[in-house]
């Protein structure tokens, strides 16, 4: 996967160059859309489908920094059976033979806590599930909000727009007749950033919920990799290698980035330090946790020793294709991942203008343990 290397600051060794990443572009920032076009719609789209969660980038508020909390995690004592979760009627196909499946004839609106229960372990299993035909956008914001706070104290974006009055909602849109596809193409051959989200934070996110709002009719699928698969491809002697490794994760250069491009810093940004390689509470697995778009560097490592082994687990992620899935979204589809345990990437692949417009809870978890 190709990157460029620049100069950064923050949290980067003094005068080093550190690896950067196209994700850097992303939803960080106002796009450049027509609040009337997006609600009106125009000649050649409807309007928004959920008005109500168009984004605002609201500059006033400031919030404290994260503080500490007791993660529950609910995968552990969920009943393996599934028997909550996966009742007759509904059905499970496996996207890939070593990652994601697809769900129908669930309702996650009406699961009760066992089979909310089943669905943090189930997805800790497969990495990634594609629920279609939710009800879960028609639901009010904060009933939303409560449905996905039950894993985990919910994360505020430090720099993304949210719909107005539920800054714990992130919000991935481009609006009609968006033009960033034509933009990142100027200067990147592709769009493909591998990442896990915000693992900057101490508590980084674990089960995680995206759900579609408006969809284009085809394009803007998201790329999942199964991050535990890539840590058991390694062989046992540079597994041995990685254990005890820590990496420094930062937010500096994504607050910088959102700046610069005339949007919002809501909370100060933060940097902490990840195990290379975590364990998931739940099943137990190791899995890798570092990502181009927010690990700088190995903790110890001289800078030549830490990019050349970064970049090679980078390109074991994006190479690992046969550890990978595509999504594809459809209007009523819920994706719940894993945060802990996957790396994605958005891929920015329409040019019709069409607007994309979904919706993130993000609950954070426990602090990475190896
Ligand atoms: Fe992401």
């Amino acid at each position: 996967m190709s990157a460029t290397l620049v100069e950064t600051s923050s949290a980067s060794q003094p005068g080093s160059l550190t690896l950067t990443h196209v994700g850097a572009y992303k939803e960080i920032a106002p796009t450049s859309f027509s609040e009337d076009d997006e609600r009106k719609g125009t000649e050649r789209a409807p309007p928004a489908s959920y008005p109500h969660y168009l984004p605002v980038w609201d500059e006033k508020t400031k919030y404290e920094p994260l503080k500490p909390f007791e993660h529950v995690e609910h995968g552990k004592d969920a009943d393996p059976t599934f028997q909550d979760l996966l009742k007759p009627g509904s059905k499970l196909a496996d996207l890939t033979a070593s990652i994601g499946a697809e769900i129908t004839g669930v309702q996650l609106t009406s699961l009760d806590n066992a089979g909310k229960d089943q669905l943090a372990l189930l997805v800790a299993h497969k990495k990634v599930v594609a629920f279609r035909d939710q009800d879960f956008a028609k639901l009010p914001i904060h009933k939303a909000l409560d449905w996905g706070r039950y894993f985990g104290r919910l994360h505020i974006h430090p720099t993304s727009g949210a719909p107005a009055g539920y800054p714990e909602v992130h919000l991935v849109h481009r609006g009609i007749g968006d033009t960033s596809a034509q933009e990142l193409f100027q200067t990147r051959t592709n769009s493909v950033a591998w990442h896990s989200d915000v693992t900057y934070e101490n508590q980084p996110p674990g089960t995680t919920i995206l759900y579609a709002l408006d969809i284009p009719p085809s394009g803007g699928d998201t790329l999942f990799v199964n991050m535990a698969a890539a840590y058991r491809r390694l062989s046992p002697a540079f597994r041995e290698r990685l254990h005890g490794l820590k990496a420094v994760h930062s937010a500096h250069e994504q607050a910088e980035s959102a700046l610069a491009r005339g949007g919002i810093v809501r909370r100060e940004p933060v940097s902490s330090i990840h195990p290379i390689v975590r364990t998931h509470p739940a099943t137990g697995e190791k899995a890798l946790f570092v990502n181009s778009q927010f690990t700088r560097y190995i903790v110890g490592y001289k800078k030549e020793e830490s990019d050349a082994l970064l970049k090679f687990l980078y390109d074991h992620i994006a190479l690992s294709q046969d550890l990978q899935a595509r999504v594809k979204w459809a209007p009523g589809t819920v994706v719940v991942w894993d945060n802990r345990v996957t790396a994605h990437s958005a891929i920015l692949d329409w040019e019709t203008g069409a607007r994309r417009h979904i919706a993130r809870i993000t609950p954070q978890a426990e602090h990475p343990t190896e």
